[in-house]
């Protein structure tokens, strides 16, 4: 192209990247790639290619590990971790930091790299990926620096096995190592097979880093190295980042191994355009939010809502923005759209539009598709209803769905049409409108005026089928430790058999289920007898079945109300229920004592007033925080409730145990439905007339009787439920776990392990993180 040309079309000369010291770095090793453990990379094995997606052309040659490789990574993880994890903080932020160092030394290797090996543009893992994987380090650094001062109460989870996506395969790396061995723990991590080089280069600098043998190890493969990794009984935490369907069978693989688990799924996230907006910078957003990184990411901006108002000028904007995207080269650092990632990509992104946009009116840039690789085209389909399966199906591809609203309450509406909740983007230049919509959008994340802003101070991840737990900030740190202390083994406790010759009881007392603010029969007709130790019938409780388990999430839908109180009028609730309860200690310590046959009933009334004021006091004081996060905005992380939370009581301390589950819950606006100690009911059902005098609005506490074991698969399988807790014992807890995949719903289970009821393990931060979710929202601030 001649000068003159340049000028007559302004078009962009080429300015490539160069790639060579890349591949000489891959040329240096024979582009023969073994695994990293225990410090040392291994001969290579079982070989399968790595490719070059813009050209199709193979890079390397990588190893499918056996699970014997997975069962030395893990042994080298364990022998490692407690010596790492007995390090001060300070120890262990010196090697973060050098490992932050280290990328930044090598940031242009591992952009070049991660551009060959992903198809991304340059532009994209020069100026972020490859920065924010930096930060990442950095930041955990300080977290390990304070973790001796400012988590004293937690400690590392032990051997973590991390399996990562392709679509950023070193910053996904870092948003897994970094807070993992910032606490002290040792991981086995697995990267996408398609896009392991930069992995690998990492192992290579936690060499030079001389970060000790053994606490991080990556083995590569396909899926089955994963799963290798999920079902190895020495691991200790599985946290996965990929497919919402392969996290639904990681969740079912992982039900009562006593593993924790976090998972990042799938998104569709809403792109909503008020009227209003400064469309010229939301047209900008967008080609951030669908066209970064070819929309293959798990949060993209892939639906867009746009006011019908202004929608046809927008989409006229739209396109003419379409128009002057540039799509070739990866390492064209002037070009915006690369190549994704692998051809089964590209067919599965043809397949989806070909299958839906006869919905609706395509319309795809009219750049040059490069003949070699595999290149996408930026497309946007309008006209889409909200059910069309492009709404509602994840592509991840460089493929905008979009359709129209009229009012706010349409927008969230759409917005929330889906069973994914992972992010959401709000375009107005009304603040009042947009802070308006943030707390209504089902979402773990919410952009205002912006999007697709990440750092390693904000939370990030989602609600819904988009998984469970958080990355980033303090919240994350969440998912890499937990309480410290010895933990003793849970004692099954049975209830008191018949005796032989049972009296008869002329008067029936049967109690009832709690249910919508009334006493209701169980569904079924069944009732059993609660014994005393000496043989006396104490009373009958119903014995629920599917159908009440139903109606008590149903009644704790009809109060959504209570999840949009205020903490303040909590805490009045609250107290009133310990004022009542207090009124009547002496009647409910006889009650505990005559079930338990023990003598401790008035202590434990006493805990559960206190615990009662607890979470009273707890109710407006759960403080979010705001994160300074470094660029022009503030990301708020706001505590909202999670909804409705199903509930195992515990039988060591029946009244007690269901307090200190119902109260954190309800003080953070969730309603309940739990199901009472199975040995010892009668002190929950007693609590119903407490909670009727104390003012509690109908079905914010549900609770019903019955079998833990029958109850347990209605309750953590039912989709109207958003997280269940279990304290009773491992085989509810493995039930729990694995009926929880079918919405991908919050759990909290104890397996084996016992809780001391009346001790600080009883109540608090731990208690109110389970009942909350970390929304951020990034909203625009200062310079
Ligand atoms: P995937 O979920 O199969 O792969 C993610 C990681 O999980 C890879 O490292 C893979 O090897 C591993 N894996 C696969 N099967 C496994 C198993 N049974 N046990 C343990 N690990 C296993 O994602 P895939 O097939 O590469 O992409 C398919 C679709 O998933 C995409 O089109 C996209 O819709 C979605 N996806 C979403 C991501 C996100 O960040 N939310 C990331 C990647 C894919």
């Amino acid at each position: 192209m001649t000068v003159k040309e340049i000028f007559e079309t302004m078009d962009y000369g080429p300015a490539p990247e160069s790639a060579k010291e890349a591949l000489s770095w891959i040329a240096d090793r024979d582009g023969k790639f073994g695994l990293y453990i225990g410090g040392k990379m291994t001969a290579p094995g079982d070989l399968f290619d790595s490719k070059n997606p813009a050209t199709g052309e193979v890079l390397a040659q990588l190893t499918q590990a056996t699970p014997d490789d997975v069962d030395a990574a893990v042994s080298a993880a364990r022998k490692a971790q407690r010596k790492w994890a007995a390090l001060s903080g300070h120890e262990r932020a010196k090697y973060l930091y050098a490992l932050a160092r280290l990328v930044q030394k090598h940031s242009r290797l591992f952009a070049v790299l991660e551009t060959l090996d992903n198809g991304k543009p340059i532009r994209e893992s020069r100026d972020i990926d490859i920065p924010l994987v930096a930060r990442h380090f950095y930041y955990h650094a300080g977290m390990a620096q304070l973790q001796d001062a400012e988590l004293p109460d937690r400690e590392a989870l032990g051997v973590c096995g991390q399996i990562i996506p392709w679509n950023f395969p070193l910053l996904m790396l870092s948003w897994k190592i970094a807070p993992a061995i910032a606490m002290g723990n040792a991981v086995v991590l697995k990267p996408a097979e398609y896009t392991s080089l930069t992995a690998l280069l990492f192992a290579q600098i936690c060499e030079e880093a001389g970060l000790p043998k053994g606490v991080v190890n990556i083995v590569t493969g396909d899926g089955r190295v994963g799963e290798a990794i999920v079902t190895h009984e020495e691991v200790d935490k599985i946290a996965f980042t990929g497919s919402t369907e392969v996290g639904r069978v990681i969740r079912r693989e992982t039900a009562g191994s006593g593993k924790s688990l976090t998972l990042e799924l799938g998104g569709k996230s809403p792109y909503i355009v008020f009227d209003d907006a400064d469309l010229d910078s939301a047209v900008e957003g967008l080609v951030d939010a669908i066209w970064f990184n070819q929309g293959q990411v798990c949060c993209a901006g892939s639906r867009l809502i746009v006011q019908e108002g202004i929608a046809d000028r927008f989409y006229a904007k739209l396109r003419a923005r379409m128009d002057k995207l540039r799509m070739g080269d990866p390492l064209d650092k002037s070009i915006d759209v690369g190549a994704v990632v692998d051809p089964v990509q590209h067919k599965r992104i043809t397949e989806l539009v070909d299958a839906g946009a006869g919905d609706g009116e395509l319309y795809q840039a009219p750049c040059p598709i490069p003949t070699a690789g595999c290149f996408y085209p930026p497309t946007l389909i309008t006209g889409l209803s909200p059910a069309s399966s492009l709404m509602q199906e994840e592509i991840f591809g460089p493929v905008l769905a979009a359709t129209t609203f009229r009012t706010p309450a349409e927008a969230v509406e759409i917005a929330n049409n889906t069973r994914y909740g992972l992010a959401a983007t709000v375009w107005s230049e009304n603040v009042n409108l947009t802070l308006d919509i943030a707390p209504k959008l089902a979402s773990g994340v919410v952009w205002v005026n912006g999007t697709n802003m990440f750092d390693a101070a904000a939370g990030f991840g989602g609600v819904r089928e988009s998984g469970f737990g958080r990355e980033g900030g303090w919240e994350g740190l969440q998912a890499y430790t937990k309480p410290r202390g010895a933990v003793k083994a849970l004692k099954p406790i049975a209830a008191f058999p018949a005796p032989k010759e049972a009296k008869v009881d002329a008067l029936d007392r049967t109690a009832k289920f709690y249910i919508g603010g009334k006493q209701a029969r169980p569904d079924g007709g069944y009732s059993q007898a609660v014994w005393s130790k000496q043989g006396d019938l104490l009373g009958h409780v119903g014995v629920a079945n599917r159908k009440d388990i139903r109606n008590a999430v149903e009644a704790a839908h009809t109060a959504a109300g209570w999840s949009k109180t205020t903490g303040h009028l909590r805490a009045q609730i609250l107290y009133y229920i310990g004022e009542n309860l207090s009124a009547r200690s002496g009647e409910f310590a006889a009650r505990i004592d005559a079930m338990i046959g023990g003598r401790n009933g008035a202590k434990e009334v006493d805990a559960a007033i206190s615990r009662l004021f607890t979470y009273a006091a707890w109710a407006d004081k759960y403080d979010g925080a705001a994160k300074p996060v470094p660029m022009r905005g503030v990301a708020l992380a706001m505590h909202e409730p999670v909804g409705v939370i199903g509930g195992f009581c515990p039988d060591e301390a029946p009244l007690l145990g269901l307090v200190s589950m119902m109260a954190p819950s309800i003080a953070m606006g969730n309603r309940v439905v739990l199901a009472a100690s199975e040995p010892f009911p009668l002190a929950a059902t007693d609590f119903y007339q407490v909670l009727d005098t104390s003012d509690v609005p109908a079905g914010v506490v549900n609770i019903v009787t019955g079998n833990h074991a029958e109850l347990a698969a209605p309750l953590a399988g039912h989709l109207g439920v958003d997280a269940v807790w279990t304290q009773s014992g491992a085989d509810i807890s493995a039930i729990v776990e694995g009926e929880s995949a079918g919405n991908l719903k919050r759990t909290w289970v104890n397996n084996a392990k016992a809780r001391d009821w009346f001790g600080p393990a009883g109540e608090g931060r731990e208690f109110l993180a389970h009942a909350t979710e970390v929304k951020t929202i990034w909203v625009p601030y200062g310079e």
